[in-house]
């Protein structure tokens, strides 16, 4: 399977559950570690970048398998504290091990993640934080050798409220001695989720969803089975497709809290909402409005994440939207793409208007990231005509079955 090929223009109707969050579960997989037992993940999402968790995992000397739909890890064998350069390069994410490997082992070593499809992605804060709770650290040659004898709590101030290093920080300091207090720690709600699923082990953390966060060092000692929370942006990426393409979508297994920035915007776009207890439906005509200036910014703010599928929604719309990308500098290389399509955006540095055109055309287009490759989907949905998507691997790191879930909603896709 190379290729999704999508013939646009059918209307989606129906009722989808939603996956669980890749951002979530990553994090919770290098938590996994931080307790000589077992830990059953129910609603693990089959995500390549699950897969890559796996073999990181693996290589550390824990036993990881799949049983029945749920992820088994048992990190009673852990021997290791390396993650060697080509499980690195899988994933940049995978920096997220660097915290708990080094609260289990004392030890971590690992390839610097360098940067990605997104720009740069600089990983000092993840470092300061670490350096902060004790660990010694050195950089050389591109790998990072780090050290702790002894971690100790305390009071840390992040100097951006970054998702991966206020994980990093809550991962190390549960194998700190005494108390670490994270200020202005990021609010994503993924880092809830590996609250809730670190006190299920034992460990004992406070805060989470807030930008203060309390920590108390501990063994964990329990094994503990955790359900992973619904993937937001997945859930954003349905909303949108059948937002552009026209027709009425009821997702299921959702918090429609965790997206109320998409939802209003879809909202002023012209889409009728209705939203109840794990459910969002969404009601649109397929041709929406302009809805003024779109701004990322961190949770609650409007996800980067979202910034793609949102982008490919309003294609269509009437008037002008201007999207200003706060988080990523490298986050419009969908653009190229969608205007293959017939869309008419303009990019300026972190800036893009998206002119609403009154139809798109199917398109051979290629996926340039994750989202990005969502985009294709959406607009492909809405678009006259076939849409032939390669290098859908991007796709795959975050999406555990978009064609089986798109043909669900009525979607006329198929894979070649
Ligand atoms: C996480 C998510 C990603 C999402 C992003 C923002 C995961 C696996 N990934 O990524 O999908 O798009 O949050 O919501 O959960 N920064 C630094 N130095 C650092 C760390 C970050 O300058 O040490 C900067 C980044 O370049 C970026 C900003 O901080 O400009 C936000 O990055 P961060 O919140 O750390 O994103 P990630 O954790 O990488």
């Amino acid at each position: 399977m190379s290729h999704i090929i999508l013939q646009g223009g059918a209307r989606l109707e129906g009722t989808l559950p939603v996956q669980g969050a890749k951002n979530s579960v990553l994090p919770i997989l290098a938590a996994s570690i931080l307790h000589p037992g077992r830990t059953v993940l129910q609603g693990c999402p089959h995500l390549s970048d699950v897969e890559a968790s796996i073999r990181i995992l693996r290589h550390l000397g824990c036993r990881a398998d799949w049983e029945g739909g749920d992820l088994v890890v048992d990190a009673s064998g852990i021997d290791r504290w390396d993650i060697p350069d080509h499980l690195m390069r899988e994933m940049r994410s995978s920096v997220v091990f660097l915290g708990s490997i080094l609260a289990r082992m004392g030890w971590a070593e690992m390839s610097h993640p360098g940067g990605c499809e997104l720009g740069p992605r600089p990983i000092d804060l993840h470092l300061a934080v670490l350096r902060q709770l004790g660990a010694g650290i050195r950089e050389e040659g591109g790998c990072l050798r780090c050290t702790a004898q002894r971690l100790e709590g305390r009071e840390i101030t992040l100097s951006m409220p970054s998702v991966g290093a206020t994980e990093n920080a809550i991962l190390a300091a549960c194998g700190a001695y005494g108390e670490t207090v994270l200020l202005n720690a990021a609010r994503e709600p993924e880092i809830g989720d590996l609250q809730d699923f670190l006190c299920a082990m034992g460990c004992q953390v406070k805060g989470a969803g807030s930008s203060t966060i309390c920590i108390q060092g501990r063994q964990p000692t329990r094994d503990v089975r955790h359900t992973v929370m619904p993937d937001r942006i997945v859930a954003a990426t349905y909303l949108a497709a059948a937002a552009a393409a026209g027709g009425e979508v009821e997702l299921t297994q959702v918090h429609p809290g965790h997206l109320s920035t998409v939802t209003a915007a879809l909202h002023a776009a012209g889409c009728q909402i209705y939203s109840g207890e794990g459910r969002i439906v969404l009601r649109s005509e397929g041709r929406l409005r302009s809805i003024g200036t779109v701004r990322t910014a961190p949770y609650p703010g409007f996800p980067t994440d979202a910034q793609a599928v949102l982008m490919a929604a309003l294609l269509r719309g009437h008037g002008s939207t201007v999207f200003v990308e706060n988080i990523f500098e490298n986050r419009y290389r969908h653009v190229d793409e969608l205007c293959r399509m017939g869309a008419d955006i303009r990019v300026a540095d972190r800036v893009a208007v998206v002119t609403g055109v009154p139809c798109l055309c199917g398109a051979s287009v290629r996926c340039t990231d994750l989202r990005g490759g969502a985009a294709l989907l959406v607009a492909g949905a809405a678009a006259q005509g076939e849409t032939r998507i390669g290098d859908i691997f991007h796709i795959q790191r975050g999406y555990q079955d978009p064609v089986g879930d798109l043909r669900q909603l009525g979607a006329r896709i198929e894979t070649g």
